[in-house]
């Protein structure tokens, strides 16, 4: 079976969530394409906080196919294109207002709201804190609309030895939502 994701990085603190999920993407190996998106912002905070530009993410696979987050007219703008399901992580506060407004002006927020209309699974892990009315009526409307909210907020459970630890586990919680199943040795067992 070859599956076919969608990965959104925006401009929000924890981008390193966000290339946890895409290195668990790239490992599985029912997953042939992984149409990757990072926002103008979200270029600036991954570079900040790990030190990588969106072409060093495209260097880890050749699964990877980058897209211009202005290029609203590319193939998962539309919803004839057959994928997986999306997950915008980190997601900016900014990118759920518009995506909870219907207001598809580039293409992370285009392709979102075409999971919603096509009831395709999307994932938004919010990054932002503390959160206002407008946040939580906007996740309210997400929710009630289709979407999966899974802010990112990793548990501890699994006693995570390390950062890696922390994002690799929260990212195998994020593609669960998706229907991932490994042998997770980090899973609870009573
Ligand atoms: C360094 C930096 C860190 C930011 N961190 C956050 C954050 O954690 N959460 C958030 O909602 N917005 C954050 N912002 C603001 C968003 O990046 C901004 O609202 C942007 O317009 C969001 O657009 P985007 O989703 O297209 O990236 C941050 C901005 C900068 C420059």
């Amino acid at each position: 079976m070859s599956e076919k994701y969608t990965l959104a990085i925006c401009g929000a603190s924890g981008s390193a969530f966000g290339v946890a999920i895409l290195k668990k993407l790239i490992q599985k190996e029912s997953v042939s394409q992984i149409n990757l998106m990072v926002s103008t912002t979200g270029k600036r905070c991954l570079l900040d906080e790990t030190q990588l530009r969106p072409e060093d993410l495209v260097s880890l696979s050749p699964k990877i196919s980058l897209r211009s987050d202005q290029n609203v007219g590319a193939d998962i703008a539309s919803g004839s294109y057959r994928h997986n399901g999306m997950i915008i992580a980190p997601c900016s506060a900014g990118a759920l207002g518009r995506i909870a407004w219907g207001v598809s002006n580039n293409l992370i927020s285009r392709a979102a709201d075409v999971c919603l209309k096509e009831r395709k699974p999307l994932v938004l892990c919010l990054r932002e804190t503390p959160l206002n009315r407008i946040h939580l009526e906007n996740m309210i409307r997400l929710h009630d609309a289709g979407a999966i909210i899974m802010p990112v907020m990793p548990g501890f459970y699994s006693n995570p030895k390390d950062f890696e630890d922390l994002f690799d586990t929260f990212a195998l919680r994020v593609l669960d939502q998706l229907g991932y199943s490994d042998q997770d040795p980090r899973r609870w067992k009573g």
